[in-house]
């Protein structure tokens, strides 16, 4: 794919939205400070399906089933069907998948308060697992967004979340996109 046309899913995760983190995060990505634009938006009632298909990679691993609990919104809102959701964007511009992971951080909120104070993910520390004397517990990681991390990734997550005709026709990045 051509660089100018480079395009990244980002998903804002229950954890976001149940902290009222949506704005933030979105200023964090918006157009004035990055240069980035939208190809498409909507939101999400994730299903079971989706998700492990989402998180496929990580299938088998400890954390895996609090990972789809957790996307799924299960976790957050328990109880609360309506407001399980995710909102996922498809951004674009030159060198965007870099740049968006660059505004996330790393994935581990906690070292990402530590080695990148401010970047988005940084803020995932205030809504971990805690125990009762305020030790954070657990193998699960709230850290408020996905970013596809290699072109591959986004082309392949880009397709599983979005349709074509969410995206318009002008700026799709990939014709064939099976829904
Ligand atoms: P990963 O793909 O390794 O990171 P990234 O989201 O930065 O591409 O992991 C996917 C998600 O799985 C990650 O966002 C948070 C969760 N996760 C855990 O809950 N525990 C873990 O030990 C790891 C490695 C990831």
């Amino acid at each position: 794919m051509r660089d100018d046309l480079q395009q990244t899913l980002v998903l804002i995760k229950p954890d976001a939205l149940k902290n009222s983190l949506t704005g933030y995060v979105l200023s964090q990505f918006s157009e004035f400070h990055t240069g980035l634009t939208f190809a498409g938006t909507k939101v999400v009632h994730v299903t079971r399906m989706l998700a492990e298909e989402h998180y496929a990679e990580h299938r088998g691993k400890v954390f895996f089933p609090a990972l789809i609990e957790m996307i799924t919104g299960h976790l957050h809102y328990p109880g609360e069907p309506d407001k399980q959701r995710v909102i996922a964007i498809v951004y674009k511009g030159p060198d965007v998948i870099r740049k968006v992971r660059e505004i996330c951080g790393p994935t581990n909120p906690h070292v990402a308060r530590d080695e990148k104070p401010g970047c988005v993910r940084s803020l995932g520390t205030v809504v971990a697992l805690k125990d009762a004397q305020g030790n954070i517990v657990g193998d699960r990681m709230d850290n408020l967004i996905h970013a596809s991390a290699t072109p591959e990734e986004a082309e392949r997550e880009i397709k599983l979340w979005f349709r074509p005709d969410d995206i318009p026709p002008a700026i799709r990045a990939f014709p064939t996109v099976h829904s």
